[in-house]
């Protein structure tokens, strides 16, 4: 069974179509990324998907059930962080999270654990409003994941953190991922999504270009190699294997990095250089 089945999903603010008959399907186990640029729509279908946002037009299924009306039965098995993370005011992270493990039975002292996953521990007594943006970030994670939900939705996880934490926050979804979970994020660091996801959807203006594994959007681009040379230099070649034979034979090989195409220049191909609205 899909973890998600999404067909033909719309949704039109004003004259603006923000999300543009999008159908895709997630597997079960599979851990996708959502590229794409500013004001892309990857928001707006998160939401629709997670069913917080009714679509104009078609439909989401989630764990084999409709996602709207409001399915109550899918809020256990389903784990949401938006992208503006929004907290019960004046408690502290401990309670923050204490109070959505209550929502779902969560026993205390598990609970306490994603303190520590999360590397909270020294602010667990420190009220929300006091955290800063990445504390607050990592507070938000723990508090969608508290109750092992079976299928993940994280917009923009990584957004505020810092490269620590950044590494961090991999090790723990990779770890989820490995026991099965299905994880969903939209993120726009291009090195996250190459070394996190099964597959990476590229999205811009409401419609999704391409959904595909990275390996095969990187070679479906065919992007000629670029050879950096130790003195500044750089050659670009469509035979990298001819071009260093010949740098060998010039003794030149040494300090020389070898770059090939990489999801960013993918996502640069599809999507323009463009500033978004
Ligand atoms: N409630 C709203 N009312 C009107 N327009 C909206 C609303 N929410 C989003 N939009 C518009 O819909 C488009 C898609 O927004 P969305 O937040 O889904 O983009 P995004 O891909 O998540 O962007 P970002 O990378 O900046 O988070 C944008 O042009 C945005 O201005
Ligand atoms: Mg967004």
């Amino acid at each position: 069974m899909a973890a998600i089945e999404v067909v033909d999903l719309s949704m039109t603010y004003g004259d603006l179509r923000a999300v543009d008959a999008v159908s895709l399907e997630v597997a079960e186990g599979e851990f996708v990324g959502i590229l794409g640029p500013n004001g892309a729509g990857k928001t707006t279908l998160l939401e629709m998907v997670e069913g917080l946002r009714e679509p104009d037009s078609g439909r989401a299924t989630v764990l084999g059930m409709p996602v709207w009306p409001r399915n109550a039965g899918l809020l256990p098995r389903i784990g949401v962080q938006l992208q503006a993370s929004a907290f019960f005011e004046r408690l502290t992270a401990r309670e923050q999270l204490h109070t959505f493990a209550a929502l779902y039975a969560v026993p205390v002292r598990e609970a306490d654990d994603w303190l520590e996953r999360v590397g909270l521990v020294e602010k667990a007594d420190t009220r929300v409003e006091d955290l800063s943006g990445g504390q607050a970030q990592r507070l938000s994670i723990a508090c969608a994941l508290v109750h092992d939900p079976e299928l993940v939705f994280l917009d923009e996880p990584t957004a505020a953190l810092d490269p620590q934490a950044r590494r961090n926050l991999w090790d723990l979804l990779s770890g989820l991922n490995d026991s099965g979970r299905t994880v969903v994020l939209t993120t726009h660091y291009m090195d996250e999504a190459e070394v996190l996801c099964d597959r990476v959807a590229i999205m811009d203006a409401g419609a999704i270009l391409r959904f595909d594994t990275p390996d095969a959007l990187i070679r479906g681009l065919d992007a000629p190699t670029r050879i950096l040379l130790a003195d500044g230099e750089v050659l670009t070649t469509r035979d990298p294997a001819q071009e260093i034979a010949r740098l060998a034979d010039e003794h030149r090989l040494d300090g020389i990095r070898v770059q090939t195409g990489t999801l960013e220049d993918v996502f640069l191909d599809l999507t323009g250089r463009e500033y978004r609205a």
